[in-house]
């Protein structure tokens, strides 16, 4: 298998990634435009600042080419949380870890900054099952659900991907 290997996007990229976005399959217009105007604030003005500025995105590649993408960075007013906004890897090279490469990734940026947790919404949704599977596999849990989140019949599922051992656990913290 063709190695992966990341790094923090570039301007360069964003025709790249814009492609990953709109090829994705699940992703609904208004998604792929949000998701690319996070990316331009981190090139715009996050990206001197790298990890540590606003909305971090990095891209991963085989053999030199863009081959999938990630947007993530730390959560505010939180102590370790961290939150993957968009990832997508490449419609056409699906199940080649790239997907596995980019969290890896995230998780290490993280871990170097004091993090200690990854969490994600997506939807509940059938056409999501493959992602709920991808992040299953990942490491994530499911630690919540709303119903009729993002539409009547369309759930948002909290996933969570614990890597400290300082963590409680699903709902093993505070008491509310
Ligand atoms: C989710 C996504 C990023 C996964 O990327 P990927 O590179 O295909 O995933 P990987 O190859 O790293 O998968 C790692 C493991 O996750 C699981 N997995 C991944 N995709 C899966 C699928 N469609 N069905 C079942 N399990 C899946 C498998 O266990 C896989 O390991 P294996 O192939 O050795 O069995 C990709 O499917 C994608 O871009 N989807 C469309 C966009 C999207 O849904 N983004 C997330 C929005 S919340």
């Amino acid at each position: 298998m063709t190695a992966v290997t990341t790094r923090l996007a570039t301007a360069a990229d964003r025709p790249e990634i814009a492609r990953l976005l709109r090829e994705a399959g699940n992703f609904r217009a208004e998604e792929c435009d949000v998701g690319l105007e996070i990316v331009d604030v981190f090139l715009g003005t996050g990206a001197t600042a790298g990890v540590d500025g606003d909305y971090p995105t990095v891209v991963a590649e085989r053999a030199g080419v863009v081959v999938g993408y990630a947007t993530f960075g730390h959560t505010p007013m939180t102590v370790g949380t961290w939150h993957l906004y968009f990832i997508a890897a490449d419609a056409q090279i699906r199940r080649a870890g790239i997907g596995r490469a980019l969290c890896e990734a995230i998780r290490e940026m993280a871990t170097e900054r004091g993090g200690q947790r990854l969490v994600l919404e997506t939807s509940g949704r059938e056409l999501y099952g493959g992602t709920r599977a991808f992040y299953a596999a990942t490491g994530f849990t499911e630690e919540g659900r709303i119903a009729d989140y993002y539409a009547s019949g369309d759930p948002v599922v909290y996933f969570v991907w614990r890597w400290s051992s300082q963590d409680a656990g699903a709902f093993g913290g505070n008491e509310v």
